[in-house]
């Protein structure tokens, strides 16, 4: 087994007293907070590299993995000033065959990954200007995206509206079912060796100014050599941290619907297929098993994870402006799940300012994307000598967003 350094505790770390422990079992030398696609690839990744691993979660494998499209849209869904995020972004994306060929062949599961491609579209002058900004934006970069006009985009999807514009087509941007992924992640986990406990975590324990493990709603105390927070938009608000020491990480809602293509019906839609409308981002994922997923709101409510009928109606109403004929589907299910979003949009990683507790959070619009990278470099976190992110990841440090520290006078 190899053990990672742990950096040296600080003044500022918290000292919540302890509870008394109701397990007596030894102690796993990694406790990942949170069973959603991060933390199970995380503790999966963690096991494969010898360390005794647990994850605690009441229910592994949900989370915003449940509500998540699955998109793999490094390019599509590139942002200005966002070029750093992008390199991860395609490390990730670039990751994906061999990641989801190595689950499945230890699992046995399929995960859903589709290489269809992603076609974005514009529905009017505005959104056309926009859509050739980017490109030029994606060419400059070097990245592969061709721009279509209308004819070409109905030629390639004929069910889109009349009066599309244009569009970009970008055959690397793929797909993957997050549910089946997180289904493989959690049995390739439980096959790898890592023990689940099916329980909330309220706090952070710590002792002396290092954190120790968690302390379960029910007061048990969990111990473990080292603690990875990696509980979604929760792991900014988990107990026994001070304020300044909580991840900066805030719940960004999201509302999401799927439709069914009933058997027989002919082809739908053979990529995915998204354009911002009225400035919102409408997107349409289909699944080779008749689901077609139609996302998402983005809302800044808090921890509000209620489908409204204003959500349903907008993202109903631009779909329908992309895909008009969208309204003759079955509507199967109507959900909304909080993406983590950090002050940059960006993952927080690795070593936080108090010891023994690192993060794996943040991730925003990106957690179904970032998995396998997010893996590889929390593994390298927790096993390299000096417990540093490996180049790829270095930018994203958990420790980025903290307060500078006030210089003792000497
Ligand atoms: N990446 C898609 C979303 O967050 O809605």
């Amino acid at each position: 087994m190899t053990r990672s350094h742990t950096p040296p505790s600080t003044p500022s770390a918290p000292s919540t007293p302890s509870a008394p422990s109701a397990r007596t079992a030894p102690a796993p030398d990694v406790l990942v907070v949170g069973g959603g696609l991060i933390g199970l690839v995380t503790a999966w990744r963690a096991a494969q590299r010898g360390l005794r691993t647990t994850v605690v979660d009441p229910a592994p494998g949900g989370g915003a993995a449940h509500v998540a499209a699955g998109m793999l849209a490094a390019v599509t869904e590139l942002q200005y000033g966002e070029q750093t995020l992008l390199d991860l972004n395609l490390a990730s994306a670039q990751r994906y065959p061999a990641f989801v060929a190595e689950l499945e062949d230890l699992t046995g599961l399929d995960t859903g990954y589709r290489r269809c491609g992603t076609l974005a579209v514009a529905l009017d002058a505005d959104d056309r200007a926009h859509l050739r900004d980017l490109h030029a934006f994606q060419t400059s970069l070097g990245l592969e995206s061709h721009w279509l006009g209308g004819r070409d985009c109905r030629r390639l999807e004929p069910l889109l509206a009349p009066g599309v514009r244009g569009g970009l087509r970008v055959d690397g941007d793929h797909q993957v079912d997050p549910r089946r992924l997180a289904a493989a992640l959690l049995r390739a986990a439980e096959r790898t060796g890592v023990a689940f406990v099916r329980a909330t975590a309220s706090r952070i324990d710590t002792a002396a100014g290092r954190a120790t493990g968690v302390v379960l709603d029910d007061g048990t105390v969990l111990a473990a050599g080292r603690t990875v927070l990696a509980a979604g938009s929760e792991s900014g608000r988990i107990g026994g941290l001070p304020p300044e020491l909580l991840p900066p990480v805030r719940p960004v809602k999201g509302q999401i619907l799927r439709l069914r293509i009933p058997a027989g019906h002919a082809p739908f839609l053979s990529r995915t297929v998204r354009a911002v409308v009225r400035g919102s981002h409408v997107y349409l994922v289909p699944r080779e098993n008749g689901e077609l997923v139609l996302g998402a709101t983005s809302e800044e409510f808090g921890w509000d994870t209620t489908v409204t009928a204003g959500g349903v109606y907008e993202l109903l109403r631009d779909a329908h402006e992309l895909v008009p004929g969208i309204t003759e589907l079955p509507l199967t299910e109507m959900l909304a799940g909080l993406r983590p979003g950090s002050p940059d949009n960006a993952p927080l990683l690795g070593a936080t300012a108090v010891d023994g507790l690192l993060l794996a959070t943040g991730h925003h619009r990106n957690g179904v994307l970032l998995t396998p990278v997010t893996g590889d470099a929390m593994a390298e976190v927790l096993t390299s000598a000096d417990g540093g992110l490996p180049p790829y990841a270095r930018a994203f440090g958990a420790q980025r967003f903290a307060p500078a520290r006030q210089e003792q006078p000497a």
